[in-house]
């Protein structure tokens, strides 16, 4: 097998993008941090996400996704011993941002089909301190949602939808984002699209407009130091693509640039800790300028995605992943599969030049969270950590070809039934 490189690294800033951003105005733009065409911006992406009702509704955007979950929640009037219920299988930064509020994460498990909230779990954790439903759609996957909805009518509960993973996807042909009081969005960097950072929150419900002022002037610009790490890190993750077969060389690359800080953290100790403090910044202008020439590709990533699944979902019939349901458009942000032995099957992979990805492998992504601090028991959700033991993300992103994804899917099989 010739030695190339596959690789689940994801970042959707390839090739395409680094060439025009050379050759654009952005290096003039890092000191310009606020911008009004950020404000265009929200309005053609509020437009896209609900074409009939967007006059009804109003965005703001943020640095990053503990300030937007934080805010959410802020405006819902979450405080000190409430209760926000979150499915287990999700991410440290939803975690941080309940607890940021002095609130108390009570954790629902998952179904196994769909990997979002169990809605007959969810009813038994409901309490008179309950405030919030954090209604995450897992991958790109809503479930029926009209289960959950009534739960919340009926016990006056906020919901807030996190779209992080599914902007994009539509539920009954309806943009995910639609639905409830509140919808989060990520453009960060291994997402749908990515600006390197950004995300974005969508306030359906009328009665919280009121409270908008107040949190835009709370966002501080992001300083210049910030914003350069940012576009350092377009070139810097664009040359370490370049590398991916030159031995290990893009590894070297990416740890050296962390260590001398010149690209921002994936994530902090800290935040692994659930011990940092959420910086409250407004989006920079020039990830905006990144974003609106990223967005003219977002069918053409979405599609390469949509085929590199049906691929895999039609060879690998055998494995377990997530089901369908016909009403939906999945985008399908990860090709994320269920495999027995997965740690072995990870390494014998790796013996031959494939990397899966190993995203939500745990029951609080990523690796090594305090789980003590974010109040997690082990052995409360049983779905949820059978699952993230298994958890494989199949390479899915914008540069693998199809020939690539065979090859992937020949190493699996001979994988189970050769080794
Ligand atoms: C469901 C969910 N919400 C929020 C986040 C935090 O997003 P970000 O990676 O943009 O900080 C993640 C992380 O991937 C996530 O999986």
């Amino acid at each position: 097998m010739e030695k190339t490189i596959i690789t689940s690294f994801f970042t959707t800033i390839n090739k395409d993008i680094f060439l025009r951003y050379i050759s654009s105005m952005t290096y003039r733009l890092p000191f310009l941090r606020t911008w009004k065409e950020i404000s265009k911006l929200e309005q053609n992406i509020l437009e896209y996400i609900s074409p009939f009702n967007h006059k009804n509704k109003k965005i703001i955007s943020f640095y990053n996704a503990r300030s937007a979950l934080y805010h959410s929640l802020k405006m819902f009037d979450i405080k000190y011993g409430d209760e926000v219920i979150v499915q287990a299988y999700t991410c440290i930064s939803v975690v941080n941002a309940i607890l940021q509020t002095w609130a108390i994460p009570v954790y629902v498990d998952i179904e196994e089909w769909s990997l979002n909230i169990n809605p007959k779990l969810l009813e038994r954790k409901i309490t008179s301190k309950t405030k919030a439903i954090i209604l995450q759609h897992t991958f790109w996957n809503p479930r029926e949602i009209e289960e959950i909805l009534k739960i919340a009518k009926q016990n006056n509960i906020y919901i807030l939808e996190d779209c992080a993973h599914s902007i994009w996807a539509e539920y009954k042909w309806v943009k995910l984002g639609n639905f409830w009081d509140m919808a989060i969005f990520s453009f960060w960097r291994d997402k749908v699209i990515s600006s390197v950072n950004w995300w974005f929150m969508i306030i359906n419900n009328s009665k919280f407009f009121d409270k908008i002022p107040e949190i835009k002037k709370e966002l501080k610009l992001a300083p210049i130091n910030l914003v350069l790490k940012n576009l350092v890190y377009i070139k810097i993750s664009f040359f370490a693509k370049l590398t991916y077969d030159f031995f290990s060389f893009w590894k070297v690359l990416m740890f050296v640039s962390r260590k001398l800080k010149i690209i921002p953290e994936v994530l902090f100790a800290s935040e692994k800790a659930c011990a940092d403090k959420t910086f409250f910044y407004a989006y920079p202008n020039s990830l905006a300028y990144i974003w609106l020439k990223e967005f003219s590709k977002i069918d053409f990533y979405n599609e390469h995605r949509i085929k590199l699944a049906n691929f895999y979902r039609e060879n690998l019939s055998d494995f377990q992943w997530v089901e369908n349901n016909s009403q939906n458009k999945n985008i399908y942000l990860r090709c994320t599969y269920f495999f027995k032995y997965s740690d072995e099957l990870m390494a014998f992979m790796k013996a031959n030049w494939v990397l899966l990805g190993d995203w939500y492998r745990q029951v609080i992504a990523p690796k090594n969270v305090n789980y003590e601090k974010a109040l997690y028991k082990n052995w409360s959700c049983l779905v949820a950590e059978k699952l993230a033991s298994m958890t494989v993300n199949l390479p899915n992103h914008i540069d693998i070809t199809e020939n690539e994804a065979k090859k992937v899917v020949d190493l699996i099989w001979k994988f189970y039934f050769e080794v």
